[in-house]
């Protein structure tokens, strides 16, 4: 039986260690990039594709993600006095959406935290985002792959090039190309550079199928002694065809320090609040940086 993709999960339980020590109390999913926390950005995409139902993933330390998608009853009763009108539409842009959250107990890896949605997702299809992986908002990833999901009635996975110095930080993935996908012959996941079969790597984008929760029930930990989604993967392909999608957009890890301030940079030059005044101080800053002249208005003297 077909199903279209309506569900997604965002696993958002991880201990965020590359972000310490922002995210020792506080959820690397809610650090924002310019004025929107990650995971906003990553659910107004699902709900671009037509998703419905959103199934968040949590642990300790993780409430903040509940609290900003509630209401704000005092919040919105000051805005309203203040008639702040498009503040208040900002914060309750997404009321409508039903949220499920799940608690992972402990952080034995992406596959298990997959596993923990199972009872919400029984028989269909599903999307999964890691909203650590920031896409530029311009840029219609996961519709494009559900596309492809329609079209294949198969699992399809982002896939990106990564640098050879990077691929042993990545589910790796062999294939041969066919048009705009790529017919995965394996996976392989954080190998060291000379074993690695190619340099494309799995990025934090899947549609995925359910028959993943009977292999994930069974999966070994894998590397880092986590429950490896890339290992569970690897079992599925022994029974049905996987497809990668490699993205043709930009790409941030900001679960990485340098990453997430590539894509601060790069979104807060896209935002209309914000972009002519933060150009003309990156302007100010690369003049510093190559030896130019820095532009400065001087101040009249006295008298
Ligand atoms: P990461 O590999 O980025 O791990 O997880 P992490 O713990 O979040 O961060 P670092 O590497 O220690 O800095 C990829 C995604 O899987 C989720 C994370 O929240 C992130 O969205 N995850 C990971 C879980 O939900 N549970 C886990 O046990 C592990």
């Amino acid at each position: 039986m077909e199903y279209k993709v309506k569900k997604v999960i965002l696993p958002a339980a991880g201990l965020g260690t590359r972000f310490l020590p922002a995210t020792k109390a506080s959820p690397k999913e809610m650090l924002p990039i310019v004025d929107k926390p990650m995971i906003q950005y990553a659910i107004e995409e699902a709900i671009e594709c037509g998703i419905e139902e959103f199934i968040i993933i949590t642990g300790k330390h993780k409430r903040a993600i509940e609290d900003h998608f509630d209401s704000a009853y005092e919040l919105e009763e000051k805005l309203k006095f203040d008639g702040k009108k498009k503040l208040l539409e900002e914060i309750n842009k997404l009321s409508h959406i039903k949220f499920a959250y799940i608690r992972q107990r402990v952080a034995l890896g992406l596959g298990h935290a997959i596993l923990c949605a199972k009872p919400f997702v029984k028989d269909e299809p599903f999307a999964v985002i890691l909203s650590d992986d920031v896409i530029d908002p311009d840029y219609h990833l996961l519709k494009e792959m559900v596309g492809v999901y329609e079209e294949v009635d198969c699992p399809v996975i982002a896939l990106e090039e990564v640098s050879e110095s990077e691929v042993s930080r990545y589910g790796i993935i062999d294939g041969v190309r066919e048009g705009d996908v790529v017919r995965i012959s394996s996976l392989v996941e954080k190998p060291r550079r000379e074993a690695a079969p190619s340099n494309l790597a799995i990025i934090g984008r899947y549609i995925l199928t359910p028959d993943i929760f009977r292999i994930l029930e069974k999966q070994k930990p894998g590397a880092g002694g986590e429950i490896q989604l890339t290992d569970a993967l690897k079992e599925l392909l022994k029974k049905r065809t996987i497809y990668g999608y490699p993205i043709k957009g930009k790409r941030y890890d900001a679960g990485d320090k340098v990453g997430f301030l590539r894509a601060t940079v790069d979104l807060a030059l896209k935002n209309p609040e914000v972009a002519e005044p933060f150009k003309a101080y990156i302007l100010d800053v690369a003049a510093g940086l190559t030896g130019g002249k820095k532009e400065t208005k001087s101040l009249k003297a006295r008298g």
